[in-house]
């Protein structure tokens, strides 16, 4: 059966779909006082719950959902976090700070035999599950929306870490070369990003991340490329807090896809394919 969070109602139903599993028709509510409460159905054998953890309320319901569906009767539980929340904080930058995504996946660890994440921030933070915590790349499916002419295109990266995102974009997409930009944060906000060297003046220029989050980095990026023909941004994750969307748009960014990890306008991809593979087909 799949479980979902109620933020993670889309990337579900396409999951049970894709699986041939039964959906589960849970109800989410509010007391009075904000706490919440979740109920699931009876279970019988496996539960995926799938839930982003998109905000902290989002956490909470993911460890209620996982210990609902062991009391409804789930002999295995399954646990698939499109888009896992604070995965960003790998380590403590500052003396004092936590681990958050330590911290996180400790609490997840608790009630789950197994974790699924997608395109997590970094790859070594399924380390810090205690239960085997396995990543999924969906990254290849981003290239199915973007236009099929595209003009000598560039996919490129806004930091050396995402680079491997870019090229998994360019090589499921075909042609096109693959770089990155050199990028310094200064603070939540405020990025200060290095020109790549490729030229890009009358190209068709794709700038791939896994996430955007204020869209900084991407309209910091995009405003340094030189007379480029269209720009699309492409990411897996579009938390798009805030006035993101109209950043990338005073950027001049042409058309913005995403995958569903998190449920936007602009998720017109789903990571459910990708999820469905790594969870094994029947
Ligand atoms: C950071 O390393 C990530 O890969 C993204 O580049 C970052 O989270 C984007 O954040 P923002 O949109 O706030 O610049």
């Amino acid at each position: 059966m799949i479980v979902s969070g109620s933020a993670s109602q889309g990337l579900a139903a396409a999951l049970a779909a894709e699986l041939g599993e039964e959906l589960a028709r849970v109800e989410y509510e509010s007391f009075p006082d904000g706490e919440r409460v979740v109920r699931v159905p009876p279970v019988e054998g496996r539960a995926v719950v799938v839930a982003s953890t998109v905000d902290d309320s989002a956490h909470v319901e993911l460890l209620q959902l996982q210990d609902a569906v062991r009391e409804a009767g789930a002999e295995e539980v399954i646990t698939v976090i499109p888009y896992m929340g604070y995965a960003r904080q790998d380590e403590a930058f500052e003396p004092g700070e936590p681990v958050s995504a330590r911290a996180m996946a400790r609490a997840i660890s608790t009630g789950t035999d197994e974790v699924y994440t997608v395109n997590v921030h970094e790859p070594a933070v399924c380390e810090f599950f205690d239960v085997p915590a396995t990543n999924v790349d969906a990254t290849p499916h981003l290239a199915d929306p973007l236009p099929e002419d595209l003009h000598d295109p560039v996919f490129l990266a806004p930091d050396a870490s995402a680079l491997p995102l870019a090229e998994s974009v360019r090589d499921a997409y075909g042609p096109g070369d693959a770089d990155f930009f050199e990028k310094t944060r200064h603070s939540g906000t405020d990025v200060e990003i290095t020109p790549s060297e490729t030229e890009v003046a009358g190209r068709d220029v794709v700038v791939v991340d896994d996430i955007v989050a204020t869209g900084s980095t991407m309209s910091e990026a995009i405003g340094l490329l030189d007379d480029p023909r269209r720009v699309f941004v492409a990411c897996v994750h579009p938390l798009l807090a805030a006035n993101a969307r109209t950043k990338l748009a005073k950027a001049g960014v042409d058309d913005v896809v995403a995958t569903d990890t998190i449920e936007r306008v602009v998720s017109a991809v789903s990571a459910a394919p990708a999820v469905a593979d790594a969870l094994g087909r029947e």
